[in-house]
């Protein structure tokens, strides 16, 4: 038996009284009630822990020469993550390689020719995000030999990405988000890889801050996930 301590007539007999501490009589209409207020209350507490829960930016992007765009400081992909999570308010973290991809684009492009035919898994630095804080993801990447960098996959290797979505976003110089979404949803079938990914030219993220934000902005729309 449970006591009750708000003292108040129960709906449906409003002369029955319980006093504060006193033992109420069960009832199933009694039991029906403070069954729909312990619901209630899951579903508040759930609700605030959903509101909570934040979007992550996750990008891979490399510096220094490349394809249509020349030296570059800020990656073109980078220049994409930074505005998803200006517009998303998500946080955001880069994955860097441990030993540099070689600035020259030609030996950088024969190097993950290689490492794209031998699965490779390079090195990143630090310590993935824990995933737990974090509802979805954004996962950036450029296009590299029509997938994304092996370490893209390092990554997701490590950090538990399990039951999450991953929203792929995507810059290339042609071949768009290619067969990227696919590849990821194969390689990670216990995560929801989202097909519709936003794929948008290197160049265009570089050297059009206007045009990558409205890209972002309408990708955002289309998946509904516009703030
Ligand atoms: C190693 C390498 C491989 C690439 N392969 C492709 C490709 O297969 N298709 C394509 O459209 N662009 C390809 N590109 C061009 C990049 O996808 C494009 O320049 C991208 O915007 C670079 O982004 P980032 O600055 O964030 O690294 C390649 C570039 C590199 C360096």
């Amino acid at each position: 038996m449970t006591s009750v301590s708000h003292g108040k007539p129960c709906a449906g007999n409003p002369h029955a009284r319980f006093e504060e501490g006193a033992s109420a009589p069960e009832s199933p209409r009694r039991n029906a009630l403070l069954h729909n207020r312990l619901i209630t209350g899951v579903l508040i507490t759930v609700t605030a822990l959903m509101a909570e829960a934040k979007p992550l930016v996750v990008y891979f992007s490399h510096t220094g020469e490349n394809y249509a765009v020349g030296n570059i400081a800020t990656g073109n992909t980078a220049k994409v993550a930074l505005e998803i999570a200006a517009q998303t308010g998500a946080d955001i973290w880069e994955i860097k390689e441990k030993t540099a991809y070689p600035t020259s684009y030609d030996a950088c492009v024969a190097l993950a020719k290689k490492e794209l035919a031998a699965g490779a898994r390079p090195e990143f630095v630090g310590t993935a995000p824990d995933l737990a804080n974090y509802d979805c993801l954004y996962l950036g990447y450029p296009n590299w030999w029509g997938d994304a960098p092996m370490i893209v996959y390092s990554f997701l290797d490590k950090a538990a990405i399990g039951g999450k979505t991953i929203y792929p976003f995507c810059t290339h110089e042609g071949s768009g988000l290619g067969s990227t979404a696919r590849s990821l949803a194969t390689a990670y079938p216990k995560s929801k890889v989202e097909p519709r990914g936003l794929g948008l030219r290197g160049k265009t993220a570089q050297t059009d801050a206007a045009a990558t934000k409205t890209a972002v902005a309408d990708w955002l729309k289309r998946l509904g996930l516009a703030k």
